[in-house]
C-alpha cells in the first residue's frame, strides 16, 4: 500500500477519511445445504422426536443420521444432537452427575455457556486462569484450585487450539476428576495427532451460525461413555418421563435423578449439518493455509506477538488472536483498533470480559433474593471471583489481545497482504498515532 505522501499522513483515523470495510464476512453455506433443507421440507417431517420411551425418543432419520456421521467423522462411540452446545454443555456437566455443593474448574476466558453450564446444574464454576500461548486452560493454575469438592474439569479449546491436555489428564487422573471439553471452537483440531472431541470424557462442539460449519443454531456432545450418552439423551428430551424405560436398557442403570427438556434438533438443522460436516476438512484446510501467511507477515511487527504453534497440536482457527505490544510502539491497544477499523479492518479488542466479573459472579445471584447456589447449606464453602485472580486473563482482556477473521474465505490471500500492509503503514506514522494517543486518551 504505497499511500502515503512525503510529510503527511495518509492514515485513515487521522485523516477523517474512512475507509469502507475491506474483508468480508464468512458464508458457506452453498446449494447442498439448501437442497437438503428442501428434501426434509418436502418429506413434511420437521422433527421425529416424541418427548416418551420409544422409537422417537431418539429423534428423527435427518438427527440419527447427523450423530451416525459424527460417529464415524471423528472415531467416536456416540454422538448425541442438540439445539446449541449451550444446551449439550449444560447436559454434558449433568451426564456427569454434577450439581448442588459440586465444584468445577473451568476457564475464566471463554464464552459465557462454558460457565454457565455448571451454574445452570446449580454447582459452582471455579475460574482458573490461562495459559498465553494456548489461550487455554494453565494446568498450573487448575491445579492450585482443587479442593475436596472439585468434581470436574470444564476445559475449552479456545480460538481453535486446545490446552495442554496430557498436563490435565495427569492432574484429573490424580485427583479422580471428569473433564468435559468444551470444543465450540476447534472442530477437527488435533492435539498429539487425536481429534478434539475424541480423548476427554465427554466434549461439545457448537454448529451456530458463526462456527466454521454451521446449520444456523445446533450442538453435538461426543464421548465414548455410553452411560454418558445415555443421560444426555435423557437430558435433551424431557429425561423425567422416560428414565424408568430408558435406564432399564442400560447397564449402569440404578436410577440417577435426571430431569429433562427439550434441546432437541430439527430435522432441517440436522440435514444442513450434514451437508456442513462434509466441508469441514476443506475449510479447515483454507483457514490454516490462509493463517500460515497471516502468522509469517505478523512477524515483522516488533509490537505484535502472533499466535505460533505451541504443544503438538494442529489448530482449525475460529478466531486468530494476536497480542499487542503497547511498550514496544508507543499508543494504546485502542487507537490501534481505531486506526484499523478506519482502514476497513474491525478487530475484536479484548475478546471478552473474564468471566468471572460478570455481574452473576460479582454478586454471586442468580435467582432473585437468593444466593443459592453460591451460599447454600450443600456449598458449606466459599468460592473468590475477585479481580485478581486470574491475571493473565486479565492482562489479554485490558491490554494485549486483538483478534481478526482476516483470514477466513471468502476472504483471499490478497486480503491478508492487504491488512500486513495497512499494519506497517500504522507502523511508519507511529508518530502521528502517539500525538492522537495523547489526545484522545
Ligand atoms: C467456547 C464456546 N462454548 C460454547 C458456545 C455456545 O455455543 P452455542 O451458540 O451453539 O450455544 C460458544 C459459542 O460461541 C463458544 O464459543
Amino acid at each position: 500500500m504505497q499511500r502515503r505522501r512525503e510529510g503527511m499522513t495518509t492514515l485513515a483515523l487521522l485523516s477523517g477519511k474512512m475507509v469502507p470495510l475491506r474483508q468480508k464476512s464468512y458464508n458457506e453455506i452453498g446449494d447442498e445445504e439448501c437442497e437438503a433443507a428442501v428434501r426434509v421440507m418436502r418429506s413434511r417431517k420437521l422433527s421425529g422426536f416424541i418427548g416418551r420411551a420409544g422409537s422417537g425418543f431418539l429423534g428423527g432419520e435427518e438427527v440419527l443420521e447427523l450423530e451416525r456421521e459424527f460417529c464415524q467423522t471423528f472415531g467416536v462411540s456416540n454422538a448425541v444432537s442438540f439445539n446449541s452446545a449451550s444446551t449439550a454443555l449444560q447436559a454434558a456437566v449433568a451426564a456427569c452427575g454434577i450439581g448442588p455443593g459440586d465444584e468445577v474448574i473451568t476457564t475464566s476466558y471463554t464464552m459465557s455457556a462454558s460457565a454457565s453450564a455448571i451454574l445452570l446444574n446449580n454447582a459452582i464454576p471455579v475460574f482458573a486462569d490461562i495459559d498465553d500461548r494456548t489461550y487455554g486452560l494453565d494446568p498450573a493454575s487448575v491445579a492450585r484450585r482443587i479442593s475436596p469438592r472439585t468434581r470436574a474439569i470444564l476445559a475449552v479449546n479456545l480460538f481453535g487450539g486446545t490446552p495442554d491436555y496430557d498436563a490435565l489428564q495427569r492432574i484429573a487422573q490424580t485427583h479422580e476428576l471428569r473433564i468435559i471439553e468444551d470444543n465450540a471452537q476447534a472442530p477437527g483440531a488435533t492435539y498429539k495427532g487425536k481429534k478434539t472431541g475424541t480423548f476427554t470424557d465427554i466434549a461439545v462442539f457448537s454448529l451456530n451460525v458463526h462456527k466454521v460449519i454451521q446449520c444456523g443454531e445446533g450442538g453435538v456432545i461426543t464421548t465414548n461413555d455410553p452411560h454418558l450418552a445415555r443421560r444426555a439423551q435423557l437430558v435433551r428430551n424431557h429425561g423425567e418421563v422416560v428414565v424408568d424405560d430408558v435406564m432399564d436398557e442400560d447397564p449402569a442403570s440404578a436410577y440417577e435423578p435426571i430431569v429433562g427438556s427439550n434441546y432437541r434438533l430439527s430435522e432441517v438443522h440436522a440435514a444442513i449439518a450434514r451437508e456442513q460436516l462434509k466441508k469441514l476438512d476443506r475449510l479447515n484446510a483454507i483457514r490454516q493455509k490462509r493463517v500460515a501467511r497471516l502468522t509469517e507477515g505478523l512477524k515483522h511487527f516488533s509490537w505484535i506477538i502472533p499466535w505460533e504453534d505451541s504443544l503438538d497440536m494442529s489448530r482449525v482457527y475460529y478466531l486468530y488472536p494476536f497480542r499487542f505490544r503497547q511498550e514496544a510502539i508507543g499508543f494504546s491497544r485502542k487507537t490501534f483498533a481505531a486506526a484499523m477499523k478506519a482502514e476497513g479492518f474491525p478487530l475484536g479488542v479484548g475478546y471478552v470480559k473474564p468471566i468471572y466479573l460478570m455481574p452473576v459472579y460479582q454478586q454471586k445471584r442468580m435467582f432473585p433474593g437468593s444466593q443459592f447456589p453460591f451460599v447454600s447449606t450443600e456449598y458449606p464453602s466459599s468460592v473468590s471471583y475477585d479481580a485478581g485472580i486470574c491475571p493473565v486473563t486479565e492482562r489479554l482482556y485490558e491490554r494485549e489481545l486483538l483478534a481478526t477473521t482476516v483470514y477466513q474465505p471468502p476472504n483471499t490471500e490478497e486480503t491478508i497482504d492487504a491488512f500486513l500492509d495497512t499494519l506497517a503503514c500504522i507502523e511508519k506514522d507511529a508518530t502521528d498515532l502517539r500525538d492522537y494517543d495523547l489526545t484522545h486518551a
